[in-house]
């Protein structure tokens, strides 16, 4: 009996000193990022903000490319699993699957940070602590382009190509589902018909933020619907890009009866020559160089065990409320391209 208590009391240290050396082996600092796309120009910015600012912080940064694939990002989340990251971000494109990343973020321990991206629900938030979400304000840049229309067609008569009466505009949309680009096309059109602007949509289509997609689909609509083109609402500045380019090809911006107005969004190097050579009206500046020093501020205030709060973050044009870094929008036309990042 003596010996069976000797030998459990033995077992219970070696367990004890087992759990003493895995708690001891603390995760490393490192986050893993999965942009959605190297290739997209935004992302490509943030992406390298945020991979200086780690040069000299407290976290080591490794990325991965989505490549714009649910399942590569999935694939890519799991790698940074199986290296014991101690934070993901995630540029997330399975916006169904929110839910699911938290739990798979709770059971493996691991901080999740959702950044450029939809938010999770509160009741999401409130599954797991450590959930955080650094993303701009989309309602705002939706209504930056609309009031640029509205001030448009206000001043230009002649702007009803058609004169029916109505704004008849094109909508290209970012990545389906993506909260960013949903919130764009209804807030833009929101602030026209709050102006009490009638309009009507001529084609919405997807080009997942991609210039070429754009410039191919407005080409095409422009054979049929030529005349009644009277506006292009496009939910980046690369696509925006890419309808200029179609309309340049199909004859318009030629002269001062041949503008159409088009808005966009991001105010990138390429979009603001655009506004600057007279071709885009407005758009809406969307700082990557804010969201990726966000995202490395809140990783350096996570590392050091720091709240977070608006003195803490203590970056111009942020909103910090509970988990939420928010990034407010600004508006760039002709008038006022010195404010943009590039
Ligand atoms: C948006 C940005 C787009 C694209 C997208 C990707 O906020 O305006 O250009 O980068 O994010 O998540």
């Amino acid at each position: 009996m003596k010996k069976a208590i000797a030998l459990v009391l033995v077992l219970v240290l070696a367990l004890s000193l087992v759990a003493c050396g895995a708690k001891a082996e603390e995760k490393e600092a490192v986050a893993g990022v999965c942009w959605y796309n190297f290739g997209d120009t935004f992302i490509a910015n943030a992406r390298s903000t945020l991979n200086n600012a780690a040069a000299n912080g407290p976290v080591k940064v490794v990325d991965a490319d989505s490549l714009n694939d649910v399942a590569t990002q999935t694939s890519n989340m799991n790698n940074f699993y199986t290296q014991n990251v101690k934070y993901l971000v995630v540029n997330n494109i399975n916006t169904n699957a929110i839910g699911e990343m938290i739990e798979q973020a709770k059971e493996k321990d691991v901080t999740l940070i959702f950044a450029n991206t939809n938010s999770p629900t509160d009741e999401q938030f409130a599954t797991y602590d450590k959930v955080y979400h650094v993303s701009s304000v989309a309602t705002q840049s939706g209504t930056i382009m609309g009031e640029a229309l509205v001030k448009y067609w206000n001043e230009h008569p002649e702007a009803d190509r058609n004169g029916n009466g109505k704004l008849d505009y094109i909508m290209l949309l970012g990545i389906q589902g993506h909260y960013d680009t949903e919130v764009r096309a209804s807030y833009s059109v929101q602030a026209l018909t709050d102006a009490g602007i009638g309009t009507n949509c001529i084609m919405e289509t997807i080009c997942n933020y991609q210039r070429a997609d754009a410039q191919n689909q407005v080409a095409s609509i422009l054979q049929s619907n030529m005349d009644d083109v009277e506006a292009v609402i496009a939910c980046n500045d690369d696509m925006a890009l890419g309808a200029i380019e179609a309309l340049k090809a199909a004859g318009f911006f030629k002269g001062d009866d041949s503008f159409i107005p088009v808005v966009g969004v991001d105010a990138t190097a390429n979009g603001v020559e655009a506004l600057k050579e007279g071709t885009m009206l407005c758009t809406a500046l969307n700082n990557p160089v804010i969201l990726g020093n966000s995202v490395y501020k809140l990783l350096t205030l996570l590392e050091e065990g720091k709240p977070l709060t608006q003195e803490n973050v203590g970056i111009e044009g942020t909103t910090v409320e509970g988990h939420h870094i928010y990034i407010n929008y600004v508006g760039i036309t002709a008038d006022n391209t010195e404010d943009a990042a590039y």
